[in-house]
């Protein structure tokens, strides 16, 4: 037996998997109050703290159950890298083969290591995420192989449970939660935890779902201002938060349904606003990737009027070393000499 860790399966009676889950104790992530200067209450839930540094992980330990209940012996996923990352850590803890394609030469060092080295066949492709998408959902379609990206809805039904986690946090229901949208399926699977715990005449209200986009990707933006309901996919879509460099958001119409309903919005942010609200978040000693300080980077941006603010951060510092290495100082290199290292200090 593991021993007695608090994970997301305290809410097992809400997740609809009928065996033992396959966990690696994932879920129960801090909710940190931050500083901003601003007059809201703004927490961070730092989802970069899961297993695999990131929330993808509260998604696989649910759709590896199932693929276990399924019979299925092999799960695939396109990736950005965290869904790789997850899916090839949790594939080898229920002992099922993984394939992951990614997109070649865009995924961050830290996310692609832990795919090779949980033991993903791992292919990449000369093409973007959303390309490799496309050919997964093809050959799922055509072998017995399981999918698991979030177009599988027992991903979201792990995932709903970050807003359980932060009503039971914060004891109450937060004003707004800001979220990263890369594929959509995030904020779509919180709103739906929200509306669960209203629904059950738990709560009295759904908090504002803010989606966050960066600028080069940023289809779900586009709509919103336009008042559609679908989006016009973006073919190029370019961003240095790699994890949601995605022109064609397959969740994006239940996200903006989330948006709608909630009465919520999105806003867009560029490159240089996100490194901005990651080195921010880094000084009040939370270390996230990039794509995960968007969501911040879109609260610090606008002005708005909430009394507490939730923003999700994803994914862990430590996945993306290379871009760190582009956006901080360098070292000093100097001869170990303790007299010239002291006029450094
Ligand atoms: N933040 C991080 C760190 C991510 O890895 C992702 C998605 C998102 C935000 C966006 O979440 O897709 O549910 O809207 N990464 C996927 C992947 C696409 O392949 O790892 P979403």
């Amino acid at each position: 037996l593991d021993g007695n860790n608090i994970t997301l399966w305290k809410y097992r009676s809400l997740i609809p998997v009928k065996t033992d889950p396959v966990t690696l104790f994932e879920g129960g992530t801090p909710l940190y109050s931050l500083k901003t200067g601003k007059s809201s209450r703004v927490y961070i839930k730092h989802e970069g703290l899961n297993p695999s540094g990131s929330f993808k992980d509260r998604g696989m330990t649910v759709g590896i159950t199932k693929a276990l209940e399924l019979k299925k012996r092999s799960v695939m996923c396109a990736s950005t890298g965290n869904t790789s990352a997850s899916m090839a850590m949790y594939a080898a803890r229920a002992s099922l083969k993984a394939y992951v394609i990614l997109p070649s030469g865009k995924v961050a060092l830290g996310k692609l290591t832990q795919a090779m080295m949980h033991g993903a066949r791992v292919i990449a492709i000369k093409g973007n995420f959303d390309a490799a998408l496309k050919i997964v959902r093809k050959l799922t379609e055509r072998n017995e192989i399981y999918l698991l990206n979030s177009i599988n809805p027992f991903r979201l039904e792990g995932q709903k449970t970050i807003a359980y986690e932060i009503v039971d946090q914060l004891g109450y229901v937060p004003d707004a939660v800001f979220v990263p949208i890369g594929n959509a399926g995030n904020i779509s699977a919180i709103y739906k935890g929200f509306r669960e715990l209203k629904e059950a005449g738990y709560t009295d209200n759904i908090p504002e779902m803010v989606g966050v986009q960066a600028e080069g990707a940023d289809p779900v933006y586009k709509a919103f201002v336009q008042n559609k309901d679908e989006i016009e996919p973006v073919s190029n879509p370019e961003t240095i938060a790699t994890a949601i460099r995605i022109g064609n958001p397959v969740n994006a119409k239940k996200a903006l349904q989330a948006i709608y309903d909630s009465g919520g919005r999105v806003l867009r942010v560029t490159d240089s606003e996100i490194v901005e609200a990651q080195k921010f978040l880094a000084k009040q000693g939370v270390g996230v990737e990039p794509a995960s300080a968007s969501s911040l980077a879109g609260f610090l941006k606008e002005e708005l009027d909430y009394d507490t603010v939730v923003c999700i951060a994803t994914g862990n510092l430590l996945k993306d070393p290379e871009e760190i290495i582009r956006v901080c100082e360098k070292p000093m290199e100097v001869s170990a000499n303790p007299e010239i290292i002291e006029k450094l200090l």
